[in-house]
């Protein structure tokens, strides 16, 4: 029987999948429920200093390519979860923090009282291009604002730092080199794209509250494997490859292309919150038929010349 396990900066996970960012929300119910369906890890929804509300409904629509979101960062703020994240054992699986800020300042802040919860891992996220103030929207994905971010949250860090950049820019490769020299411990690639719109014919005006959302699932999988594929050949931190992975042939293909690990969203949306159980046992199945023993033999496989 193939191996699945995987070492990811120290943490041991029986397996590579990874809950993505937003996906199930802020509780340790709801985390639990992702480590329960399979997770090898999960991801909180990202945290900011302040409360937000996020964008007006509707904010998640379907469309045949994948989904779009205008969520923008609803959540409660960082100083309103230590009930929540003190204690995260019975989570199960390595629980990774996740932290959105508007500016150096910010990710100083949220990056000390992120040390202070008891996340495996903290993500950094430089990436949204949906919610004014943040993300790209916010001028943060430049190798010199990703280079300043990273190295001031890694300062302030006691656990592994993960940078999450956005699949919208040119040069992300100079990105995950910048976030690699501050001394980032893995690259989640990638965020959302667009921003893109959907409009109602009949009202004639755009549906998702925010007018504009980030896109995800079926639609940015290309997308992803070409920046995971891209940042693999620049840097030697590991990747968590993440943007279309809703099967195992998809999961496979991220770490073909470099990823030592495979995020998972909209595929949740897609197959059930047991959807990491599912991608797991198709892998198992593709690895058993191609007498692959463990995923070292076919990491990066897709660079071999
Ligand atoms: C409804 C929704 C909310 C999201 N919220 C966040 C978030 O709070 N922080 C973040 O870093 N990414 C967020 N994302 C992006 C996902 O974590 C992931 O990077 C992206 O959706 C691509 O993966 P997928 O195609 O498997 O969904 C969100 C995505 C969706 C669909």
């Amino acid at each position: 029987m193939s191996e699945l396990s995987i070492t990811l900066c120290g943490m041991k996970l029986p397996n590579p999948t990874i809950l993505a960012s937003g996906i199930v929300g802020i509780s340790r119910a709801s985390l639990t429920l992702a480590a329960q369906g399979g997770a090898g890890a999960v991801t909180i929804k990202s945290l900011s200093i302040e409360v937000r509300k996020g964008h007006p409904a509707p904010i998640i629509l379907t469309y045949p390519g994948g989904m779009i979101n205008s969520v923008g960062y609803s959540n409660p703020g960082i100083d309103n979860v230590g009930d929540e994240f003190s204690d995260l054992t019975s989570v199960g699986v390595p629980v990774i923090g996740s932290i959105t800020g508007r500016n150096e300042d910010d990710y100083k802040i949220l990056a000390e009282k992120a040390a202070a919860l008891n996340f495996s891992a903290l993500e950094v996220v430089l990436s949204c291009p949906h919610t004014p103030g943040y993300g790209t929207m916010a001028g943060l994905s430049t190798p010199e604002k990703t280079e300043a971010v990273t190295r001031l949250v890694k300062d302030r860090s006691r656990v592994p730092v993960f940078v999450k950049l956005s699949p919208n820019v040119m040069g992300l490769v100079d990105l995950a080199k910048a976030a690699e020299a501050a001394g980032a411990d893995a690259i989640t690639a990638v965020n959302t794209a667009g921003p893109g719109m959907i409009i109602d014919i009949v009202s004639r005006k755009p549906i998702l509250g925010g007018k504009i959302g980030g896109i995800s699932g079926r639609a940015l999988r290309p997308i992803a494997v070409r920046c995971v594929y891209e940042i693999a050949q620049a840097v030697k931190i590991p990747i968590i490859g993440t943007g279309g992975v809703a099967t195992g042939q998809d999961a496979i293909e991220m770490i073909m292309a470099g990823a030592t690990a495979v995020g998972i969203g909209s595929g949740v949306y897609d197959r059930g919150i047991t959807v990491f159980r599912q991608v797991c046992q198709e892998m198992q199945a593709f690895m058993d038929t191609e007498n692959i023993k463990s995923l070292k033999e076919i990491r990066g496989a897709a660079h071999e010349v």
